[in-house]
């Protein structure tokens, strides 16, 4: 009989600690409840104790999403662990999430404590964590490179202690997969009380090997994996949630295993979180990358075409990938147009959003012949995920040319305020986004421009995210048009509006 293995999401904890990838409460939380429907066991929301913010979207989180387990992140440390019990004490199911590092190099060197000082430490925290929740979770960090014996020592301790989920991290990405699915096994042997706890396993991807690792752990006997969608995650990321599932699915007759993925919103949470941090997708990505169903050589074309299982191992529709058999244009009615954002895993607008997404989809499809699956997923995304906007774009006009120097007039408007100005620069985006700093009197550091066409053709759509800091933090915004000066103005407009959203929804005029 197959076995469930847990799903443990840490996109918005681990996650999003990938560089760039800042994300604010109300995209944590859209981010939350699309894992909600993804359906995975527990979401890490964040680390309580790091900022404000990650403590107000970890609050934010557990008290709207109520289906997952919903997990804090503390050190082993009391002000950490009441900071997390703060955060998540009114989830339907909190979990805290404690963690010590305990190999020598992280003992002593970052530590500077002693194997038996960590030991004291983590038994008295647990113990703690265990007087405010009654759901524990332990990892040993830099779980790989620690002593076996010391390893299984303090594991030992700790469940004594009253931990009831285990993790071991591979924190730096060094396990190799026979070697990982050794140490879980002699966990398995050698440490009392380990079956009647979840044996649960955290794998960074340092060598590409997060994915493997993972399920060689699963392979022998641990019950819980953590990921990320996309793979996100500190340095080259965590393992992939989306390939955890598909393999366990795909090859389920090797496996055994089973989880209660609904592999069909992996498609959707994959581009949201995409979308949401910045954090763009390699074409060749396994299962979620623009090319991973996609089959160009004639061989595989005409095999595909006799029998898709040819050359398919897994159907895009298992993740979520419609093929649309209809085009829609400018003379699709509401009633298609509902029906194409049900099938491209929107179900779960309201129909102030849906209106609003129509009339968009009228003003596009008159710009544009065909309206494609994509085209309508970037709509979507652009405005429901969009945050409060401060700033509007009212009105640009550009002069430039190889022989010219590029200028740029903007009109933004705030409430009933309109403000106007003009700016040179090298070439028509830096102009308009000099233009843009001169009328909403803000000035942020652009860290990074990144222009796509959301699909092929002349009049494709231009989609545009920009990436701004200010003292440190970062904040990405997303415009989409036709035209891509627009779409680069919108994008620019869209950050600032984030950034004045995170300092408390003040007027750039005051800064
Ligand atoms: O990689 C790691 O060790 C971690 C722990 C906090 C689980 O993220
Ligand atoms: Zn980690």
């Amino acid at each position: 009989m197959s076995k469930k293995v847990y799903i443990f999401d840490t996109t918005l904890r681990d996650g999003e600690q990938s560089p760039g990838a800042s994300l604010n409460t109300h995209e944590k939380l859209e981010i939350a409840k699309q894992l909600e429907r993804l359906g995975v066991d527990a979401i890490e929301a964040g680390f309580p104790i790091a900022s404000k913010g990650d403590f107000q979207a970890v609050k934010t989180i557990a008290q709207n999403v109520r289906k997952p387990v919903i997990v804090a992140l503390a050190r082993a440390v009391k002000q950490d662990i009441d900071r997390a019990w703060e955060a998540i004490q009114y989830a339907a199911k909190p979990r805290i999430h404690t963690f010590i590092a305990t190999s020598d190099i992280h003992m002593k060197h970052k530590l500077k404590m002693e194997p038996d000082e960590v030991l004291k430490r983590a038994v008295e925290m647990v113990s703690y964590a265990k007087s405010l929740c009654n759901d524990v979770e332990f990892s040993p960090e830099d779980g790989t490179r620690t002593r076996p014996e010391f390893l299984y020592k303090i594991l030992e301790a700790v469940i004594g202690a009253g931990a009831n989920v285990i993790n071991i991290p591979d924190t730096v990405g060094y396990a190799m997969p026979d070697e990982f699915g050794a140490l879980i096994s002699g966990i398995k042997q050698n440490v009392r009380g380990i079956d009647n706890v979840i044996l649960s396993v955290h794998c960074h991807n340092d060598l590409g090997l997060a994915v493997a690792n993972s399920l060689a752990a699963i392979h022998n006997g641990a019950q819980q994996v953590e990921c990320t969608v996309n793979g996100l995650g500190e340095r080259a990321g965590n393992a992939a949630m989306e390939e955890i599932v598909m393999v366990l699915k795909t090859r389920s007759d090797f496996f055994g295993y089973y989880t209660d993925i609904v592999t069909e919103q992996i498609y959707r949470t994959s581009t949201m979180v995409s979308h949401l941090t910045g954090m763009h997708i390699q074409a060749n990505k396994a299962i979620v990358g623009s090319n991973a169903f996609a089959h160009e050589s004639g061989i595989h074309q005409h095999g595909m075409l006799s029998n898709r299982q040819t050359y398919e191992i897994m159907t895009p529709e298992s993740i979520g990938l419609k093929q649309s058999q209809m085009v829609l244009g400018k003379h699709s009615g509401r009633h298609a147009f509902e029906e194409r954002l049900k099938e491209l895993g929107f179900s779960n607008l309201t129909q102030g959003e849906i209106n609003e997404a129509f009339e968009r989809f009228k003003d596009l499809a008159d710009k544009k012949k065909y309206m494609m699956d994509k085209d309508i997923e970037a709509l979507i995304n652009e405005k429901v995920l969009k945050v409060p906007e401060t700033y509007e774009l009212e009105y640009f006009h550009i002069s430039s040319g190889n022989t010219l120097v590029a200028t740029s007039t903007v009109r933004v408007s705030n409430d009933n305020e309109v403000y106007e100005e003009a700016a040179c620069g090298d070439g028509p985006v830096d102009a308009t986004f000099k233009a843009i700093d001169r009328a909403v009197g803000v000035e942020a550091k652009l860290e990074d421009y990144y222009l796509r066409a959301v699909t092929s053709g002349k009049d494709a759509l231009g989609e545009v995210t920009v990436k701004i800091s200010k003292n440190g933090d970062v904040y990405i915004g997303r415009g989409l048009s036709t035209d891509v000066i627009e779409a680069s103005a919108k994008a620019y407009i869209n950050a600032i509006n984030k950034m004045l959203l995170a300092q408390n929804g003040k007027n750039g005029k005051q800064i």
